[in-house]
């Protein structure tokens, strides 16, 4: 017997098997071989949520949850927030090495030059309602994009997947922009070249009458932050949808508004919102203490506090707080910090968050930060799936060359009712399952 391997003895039958190990893991298909006859279906994993399940091999993103580290391609996390702009470490995330300066000039004027979107595009976003959810109205206009390039349909054809991912990087702060100031009933503004990326988006949700906006370059710099913290985080349940509705060959646009509409949900993206919620909730850091006892109670959760992955302190929570301060500088301080860093303080040192090791996630300051710097809660979700395109697009990448994929489809264990025969109509009681 090799050592890497696991020897299961199946107790039905007394017989014994030898699963090989590689990487850690084991194959779920090797297991299908463990049968109590031979038309036995043979034995399958169960694992609802993928809490145990690899479901691909990625070069992207490394996260170890119990020491609090987050990887792009082998980068820590804070030495590319504090050493490159955004589309440099979308670079890195998408092609797996640093550009080099002549790599990075072209990319960023790539991008840059292709941030406009189809006059169409700006008459199909007037249709919706006036108040219609930004986060809504960016799933429906990625989706419609596919319209406007049919051609990206062809996700085998390396030069074909280099246009819409150029495409889709570019084109998701203006839609973005459009959505907000759709919100808000105010005219659309139109990229502006000469401005960074972050300093873009920024003229684009902001600019009025003047003739050209110019970016604060501190909430530039922070915009920016937050986009590279967001930029990536391996299989998380975005990115799983891409990758799902990638593995049928959809067109890349058509998956990212799938994937966008799975940020779109409050599990997902809408933990910073919950926030501000609760900190509104707690109104004075004098009443944090009260707050945490009712916590521990059981009666509800510290938002921000906990990760599925992260039993440390979350890398990007560490970054955040320090652009944080930088942002406030500039909008003044936002009343809801002194509640946040209080909440933090007394949570770190109570032996209920130490041993059930919940410490401040990425949300837990985005949402203050956010909120200082004049976003309205709806515009959250939509601010996590600019830069989350470049995490989509690298995924989807990756998912669509790598031999060992296929369409996904997971398998089931049946609990409906056995094989019975029609019942016509007239000799039907009503016994509906959900019926009140
Ligand atoms: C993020 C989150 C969903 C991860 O959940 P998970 O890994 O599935 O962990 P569980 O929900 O199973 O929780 C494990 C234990 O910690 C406790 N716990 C987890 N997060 C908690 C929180 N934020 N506040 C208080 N207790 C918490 C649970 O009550 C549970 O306690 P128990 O074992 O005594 O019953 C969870 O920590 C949470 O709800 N956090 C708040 C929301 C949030 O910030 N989400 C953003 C994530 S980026």
């Amino acid at each position: 017997m090799t050592k890497d391997s696991l020897a299961v003895t199946d107790n039905r039958t007394g017989r014994s098997y030898e699963i090989p190990i590689s990487d850690g893991t084991v194959h779920a298909i090797d297991f299908r071989q463990v049968k109590t006859s031979d038309d036995d279906f043979g034995l399958m994993v169960y694992d609802p949520a993928f809490t145990n399940t690899a479901s691909c091999r990625s070069a992207i993103t490394y996260i170890d949850g119990e020491r609090g580290i987050l990887e792009y391609r082998g980068y820590p996390i804070d030495q590319l927030a504090e050493n490159t702009n955004f589309l440099e470490t979308a670079y890195l995330i998408l092609f797996g090495e640093l550009p080099t300066r002549d790599e990075l000039d072209q990319w960023t004027h790539d991008i840059t030059y292709h941030t406009y979107v189809h006059e169409n595009i700006k008459k199909f976003m007037e249709g919706f309602q006036y108040d219609a959810h930004p986060m809504g109205m960016l799933v429906g206009t990625v989706a419609a994009l596919s319209t406007f390039y049919p051609d990206a349909k062809h996700v085998d054809d390396a030069r074909s997947r280099e246009i819409s991912t150029g495409r889709l990087i570019a084109k998701m702060p203006t839609i973005a922009a459009f959505a907000y100031r759709h919100s808000r009933g105010l005219p659309y503004v139109y990229p502006d070249n000469d401005l960074s990326y972050a300093g873009n988006f920024l003229s684009m949700l902001w600019k009025m009458t003047e003739p050209k906006y110019r970016p604060d370059p501190a909430l530039e710099r922070a915009v920016d932050i937050l986009f590279i913290l967001h930029a990536d985080h391996e299989q998380n349940c975005s990115t799983n949808a891409m990758r799902a509705v990638g593995s049928s060959r959809a067109d890349p646009f058509s998956a990212t508004a799938a994937a966008a509409a799975a940020l779109y949900g409050p599990l997902h993206g809408g933990a910073n919102e919950a926030v501000l919620r609760m900190l509104t909730e707690i109104g004075d850091r004098k009443r944090v203490p009260e707050f945490v006892k009712r916590v521990k109670a059981g009666e509800g959760r510290l938002m921000g506090f906990g990760h599925r992955v992260y039993k440390n302190y979350d890398p990007r929570a560490t970054i955040i707080k320090r652009a944080a301060d930088e942002v406030f500088q500039v909008t003044g301080r936002n009343p809801l910090l002194d509640i946040a860093l209080e909440l933090e303080r007394i949570a770190l040192q109570d032996d209920y968050f130490i041993q059930h090791k919940l410490y401040p996630n990425v949300d837990f300051y985005s949402g203050i930060m956010y909120q200082a710097m004049g976003f309205p809660v709806e515009m959250f979700p939509v601010l996590f799936a600019i830069p989350r395109t470049v995490g989509w697009l690298a995924q989807w990448r990756e998912m669509v060359q790598d031999p060992e994929q296929k369409i996904a489809r997971p398998r089931q264990v049946f609990t409906g009712p056995a094989r019975r025969d029609f019942v016509p109509i007239e000799k039907r009681n009503s016994r509906r399952e959900d019926a009140a």
